[in-house]
C-alpha cells in the first residue's frame, strides 16, 4: 500500500469489523491488519456463513478482541456476556462490514435482528461502512439493488463493489473493492472533519517537458507528498482536487484528478479550478524550464555534430501566479525543496509568492525529499511562525501542516 494511505494515529479510537458470507472473507483479515496500522483497536463479527470461508480463530490471532462468531460465543476480550449485541455500539467509533454479503445487506436494509452481526448493526448509533462483494448477478438482482439504496437512505456509507472478473469466473460489477478504496472511507468517519466544505486544490509530481518525440526533462519527484496533503485534507473532510504530473499514486475515487504532463498544462488546470478553491497547496516539482522542442519527429545522431546543446525557456510559476490573483479569504500552501539553508529560502518564497504557509526541506539529506517516506521540514507561516520539524512520515507532516493553517 502506498505510503499516502498509511495514517496512523487513530489510537485510543476503535472500530468493530463485521465479516459475512463471501469468498472475499479472507480479505477482511487484511483489513484488520490496515486498521490495526492506522492504531486502530477492532473487534469482529463473524456471520455463520462467514466462517464457511474463515475462522474466528484466524481474526482473533491477528489481534481482533473480542471476536463474535454467534449470539453467545465469542473469542477473547473478556468475559462472555449476554449483551454482546449491544457492545460494539457501546465501545466503538465505527462499524465496518467487509465483505457484506446479499443475506447481510437485506438483513441490514430490513433491520432484522437474527443474528449477532445484525443485531450489532441495529444497536451501532455512529458510522456503519458496508462494503459488498457478490457474484454480478446476485449485485445486479433487483431486489439488492434495492436493498443498496434502502442502505443509502438509512445512512450507511455505501462502498460500491469493483466491476471485473469475480471469484465464479463472471465478469460484472460485484468484486470486493481494494483497500485503498476502503480504508480512507474508515480513517475519514474517525477524523475530524475541521475541512468540511472547503474546497481544496492540491499539486504534485513531477512535470515532464517534451524535447522531441521520445526525449524529455523531468525530476524524480514520486509525488508522495502531495498525495498525502491530499488524502489528509480529504480525511478531515475537505472537497479535493488533485493536479497531478505522470505519477504512479493511487487516488481515493472520493478525490477529482486532473492527469497533466507539463508546467503549462499545470497551470491551465490550476487556474481552471483556482477562482472556486479555498485552499491551494502546491507540491509539484515543476521544471522551472522547459526544452524548445526539437521538432515532430524522433531526434536523429546520425549527421549531426559531436555533442549536443538543447535551448530552454523559461516556464510559468504556478505557485507565484496563484499567489498574485489570491483573493480575501484563499489560502496558499507553498514547498520548497533545497539544498542550502531552509530558513533564507522559506522566507524568501513565502514572500515573493504571497503564501499563508510553506515548508522547506533539504533535499541532500538522510530521511528528507524524494521518493522517502519521511520527511524533514522547517515550517514558516505568514505569521512569522516558524518551526523546525523532526524526521516524520509523509501522512504525519501533511496532518501537522493542516493543523497548523487551520490554526493560524
Ligand atoms: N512552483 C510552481 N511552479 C513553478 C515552480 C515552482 O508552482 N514553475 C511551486 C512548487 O510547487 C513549490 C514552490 O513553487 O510549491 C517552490 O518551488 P521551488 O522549485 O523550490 O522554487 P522556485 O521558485 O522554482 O525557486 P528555485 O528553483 O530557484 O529554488
Amino acid at each position: 500500500m502506498q505510503e499516502h494511505f498509511r495514517f496512523a494515529g487513530f489510537m485510543g479510537k476503535r472500530v468493530h469489523l463485521g465479516v459475512s458470507g463471501s469468498i472475499a472473507a479472507f480479505k477482511a483479515l487484511e483489513i484488520l491488519r490496515l486498521l490495526q496500522s492506522a492504531d486502530l483497536t477492532v473487534s469482529a463479527t463473524l456471520t455463520e456463513s462467514a466462517q464457511k470461508f474463515v475462522t474466528g480463530l484466524s481474526f482473533e490471532a491477528l489481534g481482533a478482541s473480542p471476536v463474535y462468531t454467534g449470539m453467545f460465543e465469542r473469542l477473547g476480550g473478556g468475559q462472555e456476556s449476554p449483551f454482546g449485541h449491544l457492545e460494539p455500539g457501546e465501545l466503538c467509533d465505527a462499524m465496518l462490514i467487509a465483505p457484506a454479503s446479499a443475506t447481510t445487506m437485506a438483513r441490514l436494509a430490513f433491520g432484522l435482528g437474527d443474528d449477532m452481526l445484525s443485531c450489532q448493526a441495529l444497536a451501532f448509533p455512529g458510522p456503519k461502512i458496508v462494503v459488498p462483494a457478490m457474484n454480478p448477478r446476485m449485485w445486479n438482482a433487483p431486489a439488492t439493488q434495492r436493498n443498496w439504496l434502502m442502505l443509502k437512505d438509512l445512512g450507511y456509507i455505501c462502498i460500491e463493489p469493483d466491476s471485473g472478473l469475480v471469484a465464479c469466473k463472471e465478469e460484472g460489477k460485484g468484486r470486493f473493492p481494494e483497500y485503498e478504496e476502503i480504508l480512507p472511507v474508515v480513517l475519514r468517519a474517525l477524523s475530524p472533519q475541521d475541512l468540511a466544505g472547503k474546497k481544496v486544490l492540491v499539486t504534485l509530481g513531477p512535470t515532464r517537458e517534451q524535447w522531441d518525440a521520445v526525449r524529455f526533462w523531468s525530476n524524480p519527484s514520486s509525488g508522495t507528498m502531495g498525495a498525502c496533503m491530499a488524502m489528509a485534507a480529504w480525511l478531515r473532510g475537505a472537497e479535493v482536487t488533485v493536479v497531478a504530473g505522470p505519477t504512479s499514486m493511487k487516488f481515493h475515487s472520493g478525490m477529482g484528478v486532473v492527469p497533466v504532463q507539463n508546467a503549462r498544462q499545470m497551470y491551465e488546470a490550476c487556474h481552471d479550478v483556482w477562482a472556486d478553491t479555498d485552499i491551494a497547496c502546491c507540491t509539484a516539482a515543476v521544471a522551472d524550464y522547459r526544452p524548445i522542442l526539437h521538432g515532430e519527429g524522433k531526434f536523429k545522431k546520425e549527421g549531426s555534430q559531436e555533442g549536443l546543446t538543447v535551448r530552454f525557456e523559461t516556464n510559468p510559476d504556478i505557485l507565484k501566479s496563484l499567489g498574485e490573483s489570491k483573493r480575501e479569504g484563499q489560502k496558499l500552501i507553498g514547498f520548497a525543496a533545497e539544498t542550502s539553508d531552509c530558513r533564507e529560502e522559506a522566507q524568501r518564497k513565502l514572500a515573493r509568492k504571497n503564501l499563508d504557509l510553506i515548508a522547506c526541506n533539504r533535499i541532500d539529506q538522510d530521511g528528507s525529499g524524494f521518493g522517502v517516506p519521511t520527511n524533514q521540514v522547517f515550517v514558516l507561516d505568514n505569521e512569522g511562525r516558524r518551526e523546525q520539524w523532526p524526521p516524520l512520515r509523509k501522512t504525519e507532516v501533511a496532518w501537522r501542516l493542516w493543523d497548523h493553517l487551520l490554526l493560524a
